[in-house]
């Protein structure tokens, strides 16, 4: 038997749900935060067991915890990362302060293709400790459920390498995580003129099988843009991904519409992330899906690109929306899932409340995760974040830059 931990005089117990819910939240829901002033949450068996007002507080447990002027809030659910990478590219990113653009740089063979050259030639135990160095960090600002990406690799050897490191990060954190599988995150110099199919092939040929016969993958994702693979290669991608019993996550309309919405939707994704830019097609063929639209809004403010995901419309649309970091080393160099949520409140104009329903219940949605993490709820994982004190539960997307997450815990322990 564990112990129960019992966290007492909470200013605020965030996202406390009686019933759990069983779908992602749409439209005004997103809005409607629930919340329990002057409360206590019990743990037991790394899982919350019940929770409630301070007059009817439990008098006994092992520990007990005093959260006076804190705010309890479940862990983030980060549902997209390419987290396992084995170099910054902060050169790049002086290129592009001096004036060239991001789909300039990648078409010269930096950006995806500079990191895979470098992940091709770092032993998987490197890849490991960087890896898990990243994990350490994110989890203290309040990290519980990650998805991390392949997509480094692009080599049969080097996909798979990727993919063993993130379940060895599964097996040795006790952060939740799923791996997603994205060979087809960029076509590799060799196979560019004139023989995209040669790399497709190697994808759905050589890599998928392994991949699925070893169980290294949740899901299956493609870089669905002018600059990497287009509508039919990625529809080419997913039935062969379906085959298998991926389902898709999908980068798409980063900074092009190409119908990839609609076809990812037809696909039955879980998930579609970035939409940087969305026409009516794209919002119409969301409309009436389970797909849920991630957003990863500190890609564009990393890459001081103008078009933003027009969150508000998509909420008014009534499409499920999630928050995501997209930690990697060319678009969002962090995978702090606080700062996303500032920059979702400023630039995305949601409100505090979505923002923190969508990168808590809906990541755990978008990672099809939700009956363990990504709220306050009986029976859950007990993964949840105890604040600084604060004046209201605004002031933490308000304070952008402020560390306001004190303490985190993971399955009941700290
Ligand atoms: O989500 N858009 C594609 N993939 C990543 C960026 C990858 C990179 O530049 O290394 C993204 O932004
Ligand atoms: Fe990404």
């Amino acid at each position: 038997m564990s112990q129960s931990l019992l966290v007492t005089n909470i200013h605020q117990l965030v996202l406390a749900e009686e019933t759990p819910r069983t779908k992602p939240l749409r439209g005004s829901e997103l809005a409607q935060l629930p919340v329990i002033e002057n409360a206590w949450l019990l743990v037991e068996n790394q899982r919350i067991t019940d929770f409630g007002e301070m007059e009817n507080c439990p008098e006994r447990a092992d520990k007990i915890l005093n959260a006076t002027g804190r705010f309890v809030l479940p862990c983030w659910c980060d549902s997209h990362t390419h987290l396992v990478f084995a170099k910054n590219r902060e050169e790049e990113w002086v290129d592009r302060i001096k004036g060239r653009s991001y789909e300039e740089i990648a078409a010269r063979g930096g950006g995806i293709l500079n990191s895979a050259a470098r992940l091709q030639e770092t032993p998987e135990e490197v890849l490991f400790g960087q890896a898990q160095e990243r994990l350490q960090e994110v989890r203290k600002s309040g990290t519980g459920l990650l998805e991390i990406k392949s997509g480094y690799g692009l080599t049969v050897e080097s996909e798979l390498k990727m993919l063993r490191v993130i379940r060895r990060l599964k097996e040795a954190s006790d952060v939740g995580i799923k791996a997603t599988f994205l060979g087809a995150h960029s076509v590799p110099m060799a196979y560019r003129n004139g023989n995209r199919q040669g790399y497709i092939d190697l994808i759905i040929n050589e890599m998928l099988p392994k991949i699925a016969g070893e169980g290294l993958a949740d899901y299956i994702d493609v870089f669905c843009e002018k600059l990497a693979f287009s509508v039919a290669e990625t529809e080419e991608i997913m039935a062969a991904g379906a085959r298998y019993g991926l389902r898709p996550k999908i980068h798409v309309n980063q900074f092009n519409c190409m119908g990839g919405i609609a076809a990812a939707v037809r696909h039955g994704a879980v998930s579609v992330d970035h939409l940087e830019v969305v026409d009516d097609a794209d919002i119409e063929a969301l409309k009436n899906s389970e797909t849920i639209a991630t957003l990863l809004p500190s890609a564009p403010f990393f890459l001081n690109d103008d078009h933003r995901p027009p969150a508000r419309g998509l909420i008014e649309a009534g499409i499920p929306v999630a928050l995501a970091s997209d930690f990697n080393p060319g678009t969002s160099p962090s995978g702090r899932m606080p700062f996303v949520v500032s920059l979702a409140c400023i630039q995305l104009k949601m409100l505090p409340e979505e923002a923190i329903q969508a990168a808590t219940l809906n990541g755990a949605f978008a990672l099809e995760a939700a009956a363990n993490y990504g709220s306050i709820a009986r029976g859950k994982l007990a993964n949840f974040l105890i604040t600084r004190p604060m004046p209201s539960l605004a002031y933490l997307p308000y304070a952008f830059g402020s560390d306001l997450v004190e303490r985190v815990f993971l399955k009941g322990k700290e």
